[in-house]
């Protein structure tokens, strides 16, 4: 029995791959290609020696999908497929829903159709309200502010109603807080298209010369330096959790959803120090106004990640700025140079 994974070939599922790989785990990956490189399948294969059972499939082909279910029996799916940047949901909210609803919708209609069980879904803190209470917990209520944030909810909520309704089923949103880091190589790493929306990736594009200097948005903030804080995670971390939230999700049914994320929170301008002292390199930045739509501070409580998975993030910040250094100095132009 194989494991089905989406969206394979992007940021965070290449870095699942290798893990998962490595530790013998069965792998059927399906991309698109349209936000990730073909070359990533090149270097999974050269860090784990196995060569992917790929197939190019967009998941708003049916018929291409259905395909896939005929010739495999999968025990598992992971479902890391989807488009991902803030702005531009708000600027084309249907394409994303589009592709993150009804790509995911027919997604699940074949899992049912072929009798798979276990679905890991790549969800996101984003789905929370502006924090009641921090750290957030899984409990904590749920409203996000924009199209992006909506598709992840909203998939959390189909799964949910669909676990209520067959009891073989186990549903787990992984909510992830903010995956930064690449493979310890620098073989692989993210690679965002055109100017970087976030904050790790904006930091190596300055580091390597390619940008003139990062905007910090707000340090007005009531936080520990008036600047932002998030709960980063290095995307290795974030590999082993998905591992250990398929084995949950094969031996539980019903709807799990699981904060992965540190539990400690970073401010911009620690992550900016963290990056220049363990790089020795500098990062030229200047204040700004505040980014519409930013949070003052959350970070996770990973409390169920621990006694669920027994998961907790192994990784340091040093660990996760060294890391998307080493990828970015390697490889300026990212995949384009491999
Ligand atoms: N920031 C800057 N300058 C930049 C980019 C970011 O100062 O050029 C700051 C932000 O204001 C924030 C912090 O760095 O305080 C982190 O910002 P990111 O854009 O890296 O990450 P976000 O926390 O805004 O968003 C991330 C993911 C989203 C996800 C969200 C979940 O990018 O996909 O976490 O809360 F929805």
């Amino acid at each position: 029995m194989s494991i089905l994974v989406t969206g394979a070939t992007g940021f965070i599922g290449s870095h699942f791959c290798v893990e998962a790989l490595a530790q013998g785990l069965d792998l059927v990956l399906v991309d698109n290609f349209e936000n990730s490189s073909e070359k990533v399948l090149d270097k999974i294969e050269l860090l784990t020696g196995v060569k992917p059972d790929f197939h190019q499939v967009d998941l708003r082909d049916t018929e291409k999908l259905e395909s896939l279910f005929k010739d495999y029996s999968f025990e598992s799916v992971v479902h890391f497929a989807g488009y991902k940047a803030v702005g531009e949901s708000s600027a084309d909210p249907l394409m994303y829903y589009r592709n993150n609803i009804v790509g995911s919708l027919n997604l699940l209609e074949m899992m049912k159709r072929y009798e798979v069980n276990n679905l890991v879904f790549s969800s996101s803190a984003t789905v929370y309200s502006d924090p009641v209470f921090n750290p957030y917990t899984e409990e904590h209520r749920k409203l996000p502010i924009n199209p992006y944030g909506n598709t992840k909810s909203m998939f959390e909520d189909i799964m949910q109603d669909y676990a209520a309704a067959n009891p073989h089923f186990s549903a787990v949103p992984l909510r992830y807080f903010n995956p930064i880091g690449a493979h310890p190589s620098g073989e692989m790493g993210e690679d965002p298209k055109g100017i970087p929306n976030n904050l790790m990736p904006f930091i190596t594009k300055v580091a390597v010369g390619q940008l003139k200097e990062l905007q910090v948005f707000g340090d007005d903030y009531d936080t520990v330096d008036g600047t932002g804080v998030r709960d980063y995670i290095h995307v290795m971390d974030l590999a082993e959790g998905h591992i250990r939230a398929i084995a949950f999700a094969e031996n539980n049914t019903g709807y799990t959803p699981i904060n992965l994320g540190a539990g400690k929170g970073y401010s911009v301008l620690e992550v900016i120090k963290a990056f220049e002292q363990q790089n020795n390199t500098s990062v030229p930045y200047k204040v700004v106004a505040r980014r519409a739509g930013d949070l003052a501070q959350y970070w996770a409580d990973a409390t169920r990640a621990k006694d669920l998975l027994d998961w907790e993030t192994q990784l340091t910040i040093e660990d996760m700025v060294k890391d998307s250094w080493g990828w970015q100095k390697k490889y300026p132009n990212g995949f384009n140079d491999c």
